[in-house]
């Protein structure tokens, strides 16, 4: 009887978000076999620990609290956009650039108004992703350059996406559909890597 990796291979995977976006977005890239599931879906309603001062740092941190916190294999990850002419910003304060509570809007509007008159427009997102289990973890980077632009564009997807043009496009990843947006995506970049690393190690 022939079998095809899906059937071989199940694997059940807590994702330490509680981002509808960022679990959308995961969720259209894993592969078959692989059930990702959400902190609402597990009930934790809580906010996971994010004060590092990198990426990684701050996935590291968000893993390693939840697998202390329930034992369950755990994956985590952080993103921030970097740009080249506010060095080091918004970086790991992307999600409250402009404060506290900050919605996508306002920061998007720090973000254009820091930037009013500057010609050099290259930034980067950076998304790390960290395994845990069993007190051991594993990190997996992706990373796309691009611009922003000078006003926002499109409405899809989330955070600054109206404003991050992918090197080789024209549109903003809010301009595309998220086929198109997993074709640049820095969080599809690590993910794969992950998916790869656990396809390796797992099966
Ligand atoms: P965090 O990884 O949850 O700390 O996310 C930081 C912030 O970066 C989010 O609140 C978004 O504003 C932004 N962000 C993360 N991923 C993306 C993306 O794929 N597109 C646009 N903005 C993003």
């Amino acid at each position: 009887m022939g079998t095809t990796p899906d059937t071989v291979w199940h694997k059940r995977l807590i994702f330490a978000t509680s981002n509808p976006h960022k679990l959308y977005e995961v969720r259209s890239i894993s592969p078959p076999g692989l059930e990702i599931v959400g902190l609402k879906e597990i009930g934790f309603l809580g906010e996971l620990p994010e004060t590092r001062d990198t990426v990684e740092g701050n996935s590291l941190q968000k893993a390693s609290h939840l697998w202390q916190l329930y034992g369950f294999p755990c994956f985590a990850e952080d993103t921030g956009l970097f740009v080249d002419a506010l060095p080091g910003e918004p970086g790991v304060y992307s999600a409250r650039y402009a404060g506290k509570n900050a919605t996508y809007q306002e920061n998007i509007n720090k973000l254009l108004s820091k930037l009013a008159g500057v010609e050099n427009r290259r930034a980067h997102f950076k998304t790390v992703i960290t395994y845990y289990d069993r007190g051991e973890y594993v990190q997996f980077t992706g990373v796309t350059e691009g611009e922003i632009t000078i006003s926002p564009r499109g409405s899809s997807g989330f955070g600054y996406d109206p404003v991050f043009v992918p090197a080789g496009s024209s549109k903003t990843y809010a301009e595309m559909t998220l086929e198109e947006k997993n074709a640049f995506s820095h969080r599809k970049k690590s993910f794969d890597a992950f998916a790869n690393f656990l396809f390796q190690n797992l099966v």
